[in-house]
């Protein structure tokens, strides 16, 4: 029987440490699938995706992640990346001249990432959403001046040398996030 969905967002949590196991090519076109139904604003679609498993630029991939390179390697990364001609990070929203300005893009490729990374769990393959430091993407991904890539997702199997980091899969009770008809500063700790 299908996992509930609460179960199944509940038991997907970012993984820091892969084996060297390689995720069967059946399983990341399933992956990638959940991605590609993702919503998106106006149903554009903003995203291409890359499947990397050369070592070496998913060498460079991790230690091109925000808040260090504390990953171990996972054996696939698919890479989002928002095509220069389909945005442009400027302070619009929508669509203008067929670009999507920044807010909306990166709402946008949010969703595909959240997808891909679900499907992973639900197929037994463990996943890290991990956002980009663009100017140090490795040059085998062949991204052009003008692309984007914010984020990607590693998709492997854990295992293997821990991480110098992990932040706890946790979260803050409803009762701390949920507001009734009005949003009191209290409730949410901060007032
Ligand atoms: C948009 C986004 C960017 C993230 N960037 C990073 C990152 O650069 N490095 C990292 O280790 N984890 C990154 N994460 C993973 C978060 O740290 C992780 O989701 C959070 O700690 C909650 O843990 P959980 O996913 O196990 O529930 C990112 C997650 C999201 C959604």
């Amino acid at each position: 029987m299908a996992k509930s969905f609460l179960t199944l967002a509940a038991a997907r949590r970012t993984a820091y440490e892969f084996s060297s196991k390689t995720v069967p090519g059946p399983a990341i076109k399933k992956i990638l699938e959940a991605g590609r139904w993702a919503p998106s604003t106006l149903n554009s679609q903003p995203w291409q995706f890359i499947v990397v498993k050369n070592k070496k630029t998913i060498g460079g991939m991790v230690d091109a992640a925000y808040y260090g390179s504390f990953h171990g390697e996972p054996p696939v990364i698919i890479a989002i990346v928002l095509p220069r001609e389909k945005y442009c990070g400027g302070t619009h929203r929508g669509i203008v001249q067929g670009r999507l300005g920044a807010k909306e893009a990166l709402f946008s490729i949010a969703m595909p990432a959240l997808s891909i990374s679900l499907c992973a769990t639900d197929l037994g393959v463990s996943s890290c959403i991990f956002s980009l430091d663009e100017t140090l993407l490795p040059p085998g991904l062949g991204i052009r001046k003008g692309d984007s890539v914010p984020l990607a997702v590693g998709l492997g199997y854990e295992g293997g040398k821990a991480g110098d980091c992990k932040f706890l899969h946790s979260r803050k009770p409803l009762a701390k996030m949920v507001h009734n008809e009005k949003f009191s500063a209290k409730r949410a700790g901060s007032g």
